[in-house]
């Protein structure tokens, strides 16, 4: 008679009485047999529970969910998740932090990573965001620079508000996102209060083979909720894992978080005529001439059951897109293509896209084969490359993409204009959200919360780091200017040509 209860060791042998807590010994007292097998598994198996820490957004929490179409936008993409409005999707999404390491605290003063995973009868589709429209930088080489600014010290072991100052001062087009992440949106009040973008610009190809670009916007409908400043870092006491618990208790209690979707288009044409580079990730596009149109919702009403098997081991990544829904030009889009499944592979093994929460619940039919801890049935015995005289499988002309027209030469572009005209302006848009878009309130938050971070700047190159920091901020507004200046108590007089 079978007893589901039994325990058992991994290879299925039942555990005697006596044998689960307490190793088998010469005599009461040991010493301890090498024999003891179940020893030995439970040790190793323990030494081996840790898989790498993502090397940015360690901290996160996940659930599965649903995508609902409530608009027809197949005038723009053929991608079969659109097709028709009440369709549904299954999906699953992560928010996270982005610096901190696996225990580090939910309301760090950090971007938070919004990535979604919508499992669609054409494959994933992955949107791997954060919760601001813009990045920090605009080109994938000057990623491991800054994510080093954002880490730890070579040698103090510490966060340096040092570091992270003077790269940003060198790096004028981290401006808008710097701004974002001094304002009160740096610490939100967990993740389902919070607004998510794909950030990037993308594109969208229809039946028809028209190309179009677009921007996705996710706005929460649980409305925006951040801490200020000081509250956010007493609750890195009070609770650390703030919006893990937030997110759990609301979805477990029946109380679903819910976005809308929608995107901002621009024709082929648009992008040529655009006043900045369209595929920069440090702009925005304005919603005045590129309105928000809807596409649907999602809500999130299950948490894993297990958090290291779905969430731990998932794998997001911007390369997983699917028929109807593109790359553009962006610099960073394309380097994020390569770096994602290159840092999956080495976290989780070459065989990650097998596992639960990463497999396409439809169809995957290649020649890819065999690697470590392929559990699968690996292809069976039918043909392992292709072409091939016996399994009639062909590629499918309906997915053959439209093809780019490049007509350039090749360059490793650097800013030859200072920061200050065309692509290169990095000032015009982070003065617009300042002098425009915040209030009052809003403004003095977000100088008390650069003065609290600029403070930490420190050695022999203080002064000149907060200087050069001074008069990105005086060209961004000089009301912002001058309330850094001020909170920081530095004398700009001083700086004023005699
Ligand atoms: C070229 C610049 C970038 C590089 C090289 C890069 C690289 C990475 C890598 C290697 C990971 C860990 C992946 C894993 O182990 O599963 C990651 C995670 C992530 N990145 Fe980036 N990243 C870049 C820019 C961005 C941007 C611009 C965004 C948002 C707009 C973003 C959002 C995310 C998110 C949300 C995650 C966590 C995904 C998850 O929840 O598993 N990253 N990034």
């Amino acid at each position: 008679m079978s007893d589901k209860n039994k325990i058992t060791t991994n290879s299925g042998c039942p555990v005697g009485k006596g044998q689960y807590e307490n190793s088998q010994t010469v005599g009461e007292r040991g010493p301890v047999l090498i024999q003891d097998f179940f020893l030995h598994e439970k040790l190793a198996q323990f030494n081996r529970e840790r898989i790498p820490e993502r090397i940015v957004h360690a901290k996160g929490a996940g659930a599965f969910g649903k995508f609902v179409v409530t608009n027809d936008i197949s005038n723009y993409s053929r991608a079969k998740i659109f097709s028709e409005i009440g369709k549904e999707t299954k999906m699953f999404a992560r928010f996270s932090t982005v610096g901190g390491e696996k225990g580090s605290a939910d309301t760090e003063r950090d971007p938070r990573g919004f990535a979604l995973k919508f499992y669609t009868e054409d494959g994933n589709w992955d949107l791997v965001g954060n919760n601001t429209p813009v990045f920090f930088i605009k080109d994938a080489k000057k990623f491991p620079d800054f994510i080093h600014t954002q880490k730890r010290d070579p040698r103090t072991n510490c966060k340096s508000p040092t570091m992270m100052w003077d790269f940003w001062s060198h790096n004028p087009e981290s401006l808008h996102q710097v701004l974002i992440l001094m304002s009160d949106r740096g610490t939100p009040d967990g993740f389902r209060h919070m607004h998510g973008f794909g950030s990037h610009t993308f594109s969208m190809v229809n039946d028809k083979n028209e190309r179009v670009y677009v921007k996705f916007h996710s706005r929460t409908n649980q409305g925006i909720k951040n801490f200020e400043g000081p509250e956010a870092e007493s609750y890195r006491g009070v609770d650390p894992d703030h919006s893990q618990r937030d997110l759990v208790e609301a979805i477990d209690k029946g109380d679903f978080p819910r976005w809308t979707m929608y995107i901002q288009v621009m024709t082929e044409q648009q992008i040529k005529d655009y006043p900045w580079n369209p595929f920069d990730v440090t702009k925005v596009w304005s919603q005045k001439e590129y309105p928000l149109i809807e596409v649907g919702y999602f809500e999130l009403n299950k948490i894993p059951e297990n958090y290291f098997r779905d969430v731990e081991q998932a794998a997001f990544s911007p390369s997983n897109v699917v028929d109807g829904i593109g790359f553009s030009p962006d610099k960073m889009l394309q380097g994020r293509i390569f770096a994602y499944p290159d840092a999956q592979r080495y976290r989780i093994g070459s065989n990650y896209q097998d596992l639960p929460v990463n497999a396409c619940p439809f169809m995957v039919n290649n020649y890819h084969r065999d690697g470590a801890l392929k559990f699968t049935d690996n292809g069976g015995s039918s043909q392992n490359y292709f072409p091939n005289s016996f399994d009639g499988n062909h590629t499918s002309e309906e997915y053959e993409g439209k093809p780019y027209q490049l007509d350039s030469d090749t360059v490793n572009y650097f800013d030859r204009n200072h920061g200050l005209k065309g692509d290169d302006d990095h000032y015009s848009q982070p003065g617009v959200l300042f002098d425009k878009v915040m209030d009052d309130k809003a403004k003095q938050n977000t100088i008390n919360n650069i003065v609290s971070s600029m403070s930490g700047i420190e050695g022999d190159k203080k002064d000149e780091i907060i200087l050069r920091q001074l008069c990105h901020w005086f060209r961004v507004s000089p009301h912002l200017g001058l309330g850094v200046a001020k909170g920081l108590e530095v004398d700009i007089s001083s700086f004023m040509p005699k």
